[in-house]
């Protein structure tokens, strides 16, 4: 009976998706990048929104941007200044944003960071960081929240990336943390059904967003080259996708075409694609030393 219960839930959680007006969407990393762009989705659609982040000044312009997209009164807008990797910010400021600005129905886990460079180029705290915000962050604010969320449905989006499901040159550190993202929510997603809770993992391909800006910074050549000629995908693309995949109720969600090749192309013929990975790479390096940069 109890399982009966749940799949109604489940269900029901399902069915109610397009019905934002009652919604409260919760985003770490909500004042740039995807998770901007998500929220304006989700004021357009009429839910309320928490952007949670660091920096109060970006907080305020985007709850700015946001207010003038709420022209008809909705939703309820609100910002929290954290840093989503030390958990005891999360278990303090969290739980009074709960009170004041209610139960999240969906909580969005975009905070994040990236550096890429050579393995021996990224400095020991710069790994460290990426684990901390991407991985351990996601585990706090689920952590925190989740029980809030409990048997009364919702949604759980954790923001991976194609770097999280293929081992990328250039990567690493980026790569562990994001290998990690999918791994705690695939387990996850397992373990939260029986509370009504759908856990999605979203993978986005190069964006464009403050952080690919700095990531271009630092990208190895060979970086460059296996992203091929590419055009990153906008922002607001990607948060379109990520709510098409949640309206399905979908786990792996992944925007756009070329990832879902790369997605299905290493599941199925994973020695095909380290050949073709390597020998773009070693393309990559022949032109390097021909203008002697190595
Ligand atoms: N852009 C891409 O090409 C791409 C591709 C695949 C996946 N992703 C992933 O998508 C997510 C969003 O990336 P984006 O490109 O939109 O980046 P972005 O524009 O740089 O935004 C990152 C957001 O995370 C917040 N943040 C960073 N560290 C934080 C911390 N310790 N505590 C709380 N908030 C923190 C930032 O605000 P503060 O700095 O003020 O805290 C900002 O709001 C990330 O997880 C990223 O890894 C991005």
């Amino acid at each position: 009976m109890p399982q009966l219960l749940n799949v109604t839930q489940n269900l029901k959680s399902k069915s109610s998706m397009k019905d934002y007006s009652t919604k409260i969407a919760y985003i770490t990393g909500g004042s740039s990048g995807i998770g901007l762009s998500l929220a304006r989705e989700f004021v357009r659609r009429r839910a309320s929104v928490v952007l949670v982040a660091r920096d109060k000044d970006r907080l305020e312009h985007a709850r700015n941007e946001l207010e003038s997209l709420a022209s008809h009164g909705y939703p309820n807008l609100s910002v929290v200044s954290l840093d989503i990797s030390n958990i005891d910010q999360v278990r303090e400021m969290l739980p009074k944003t709960v009170e004041l600005s209610g139960v999240p129905d969906i909580l969005v886990n975009s905070a994040g960071i990236a550096y890429p460079n050579y393995f021996e180029r990224i400095p020991y705290e710069r790994f460290i960081d990426m684990v901390n915000i991407n991985l351990i962050g996601t585990w706090n604010s689920i952590a925190v929240l989740e029980p809030f969320m409990r048997n009364r449905g919702g949604n759980i989006v954790n923001i991976s990336s194609i770097a999280g499901f293929i081992g990328t040159f250039g990567y690493t550190a980026y790569s562990a943390s994001k290998f990690g993202v999918i791994g705690l929510s695939e387990a996850l997603r397992g373990e939260l059904k029986r509370y009504g809770i759908c856990v999605s993992v979203l993978c986005p391909p190069d964006t464009d967003t403050p952080q690919l800006v700095e990531e271009n910074k630092t990208k190895p050549a060979e970086t460059k080259a296996l992203s091929g000629k590419s055009k990153p995908m906008s922002s607001e693309a990607v948060a379109k996708a990520c709510i098409r995949g949640l309206e399905k109720g979908k786990f792996m969600i992944i925007p756009g075409s070329s990832g879902k090749m790369i997605y299905m192309a290493r599941r199925l013929f994973p020695s095909l694609v380290n050949w073709m990975m390597d020998r773009e790479v070693q393309r990559a390096q022949r032109d390097l030393k021909k203008n002697s940069i190595y």
